[in-house]
């Protein structure tokens, strides 16, 4: 992705946040004349959707998925790690509230033979899916939009199944970091992700570094308690 997409890409999502005064689909809709509403989002989705490729096979190899696995992908974007998943699971559904990026993810995923990827409208904050439906969750670069990151997490606890698998991915930035090195989180706030995911009942909640690409990416991964899911390993 290039600076000046990226640039785009924080841009636009904060739009689509600062729109966000309810859960409503229209809350999310960028307002007519806004000038993020039209060409720069376009833009932004087309380079999320050909510059996430390294991130997203990243996340999906540490979700270790299985055929039986079923993904939910928040703030989906263009759809990138939905596609990268879905060779390798059952079923992925990607929730986004920007219409751009969900018309694209849908155009793309389209051109596929596969048709194990849907695409629905909707904020981390109010889930559109069911209880315990979902085996993974994910979150790339998307939990620092968050209007409400213990509303959101609240909610990928309840659209997990007991033993279900979370994992949130941020690009590492340094604190004061300014302009296009300023999209991600700091070390501090990623340790706030942590307590976050540990406060919504998360268990086995851990932090990671990995490089995917030309990104670190920091990873919150834990479970949802119950049955024996695959995150067994004891809290570090
Ligand atoms: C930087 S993009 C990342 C897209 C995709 N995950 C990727 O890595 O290519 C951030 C995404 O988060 C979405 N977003 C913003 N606020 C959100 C919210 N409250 N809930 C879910 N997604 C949100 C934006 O619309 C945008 O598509």
């Amino acid at each position: 992705m290039t600076d000046a997409a990226h640039d785009a890409s924080h841009d636009a999502s904060h739009d689509a946040a600062h729109h966000r005064g309810s859960h409503g689909e229209d809350a999310h809709r960028p307002q007519p004349g806004h000038p993020h509403s039209g060409v720069a989002r376009a833009l932004n989705a087309v380079s999320l959707a050909f510059g996430r490729g390294a991130v997203a096979t990243c996340v999906t190899d540490l979700a270790l998925l299985t055929p039986a696995d079923h993904v939910v992908d928040v703030g989906c974007g263009p759809g990138t790690a939905a596609r990268v998943a879905s060779r390798q699971c059952r079923r992925v559904t990607g929730v986004d509230p920007d219409p751009t990026s969900l018309r694209l993810a849908r155009v793309l995923d389209s051109l596929r033979r596969r048709r194990n990827v849907q695409i629905v409208e909707g904020s981390a904050e109010a889930l559109p899916l069911p209880d315990a439906g979902a085996t993974v969750v994910w979150a790339i670069s998307s939990v620092h939009h968050w209007a409400d990151p213990t509303a959101g997490l609240s909610e990928a606890l309840r659209v997990l199944e007991p033993g279900g698998r979370v994992f949130l991915v941020e690009q590492l930035k340094d604190s004061g970091a300014r302009g296009n090195r300023a999209h991600g989180l700091t070390d501090a706030e990623v340790k706030g992700v942590l307590d976050q995911a540990k406060a919504a009942g998360f268990t086995a909640v851990r932090r990671e570094t990995h490089v995917a690409g030309r990104r670190t990416v920091a990873v919150v991964r834990g479970s949802r308690p119950g049955a024996a899911g695959r995150e067994t390993s004891p809290e570090l």
